[in-house]
């Protein structure tokens, strides 16, 4: 049997740690389908569906076994739909605990048939966010640490320039 895991986020925009996240889960699973999902409670976000979808494709071209799909609805009908065995999510400091802890439980509550597998964050990638990543790009810093090389210029060049609302 395939073992199908899905990595679910709101990847606004993709980095370092969500990326390091999504690399060891494809050497755990057969198939790694990174969701981009709409946090509901979060503001609008800074890139539309479409391009987040992009920029992970580019930043996980070389991953064989890694796709791509957007959710418009709840991630444990999806999961229960394509049969993925586990919901994969990187765990960084303690302040994602509470909330991870929250999401994992009520997802098993609303289907039972997959299980939440937490990955430790690498120690690199402790504190970094979109968030911080949106918030140095808007002022025109350097975010090459930060975000895959193949992305680095579009998230730059479209974040310093719209001076939109980076929260
Ligand atoms: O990157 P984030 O913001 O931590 O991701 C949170 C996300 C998008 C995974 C979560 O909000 C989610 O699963 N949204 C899809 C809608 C859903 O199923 N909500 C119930 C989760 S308990």
């Amino acid at each position: 049997m395939r073992r199908i895991a899905v990595c679910p986020g709101s990847f606004d925009p993709v980095t370092l740690g969500h990326l390091d996240i999504i690399t060891r889960a494809s050497l755990l699973f057969d198939k790694v389908i990174v969701l981009i999902s709409t946090n509901a409670t979060k503001k609008q976000a800074s890139f539309t569906a479409t391009e987040r979808m992009m920029m992970i494709a580019d930043a996980t071209a070389h991953l064989d076994n890694v796709v791509i799909d957007i959710l418009d609805g709840l991630l444990v009908d999806y999961v229960k739909q394509v049969q993925a065995v586990a919901i994969v999510k990187g765990l960084r400091a303690v302040s994602d605990f509470e909330y991870e802890f929250q999401m994992a439980l009520t997802n098993k509550v609303l289907y039972s048939g997959a299980e939440t597998v937490f990955l430790t964050t690498s120690q690199e990638n402790m504190y970094l966010s979109s968030s911080v990543v949106k918030q140095i790009a808007y002022f025109g810093g350097d975010i090459s640490p930060f975000v895959p090389a193949c992305i680095q210029d579009a998230i730059q060049k479209r974040l310093s320039h719209q001076g939109e609302d980076i929260s």
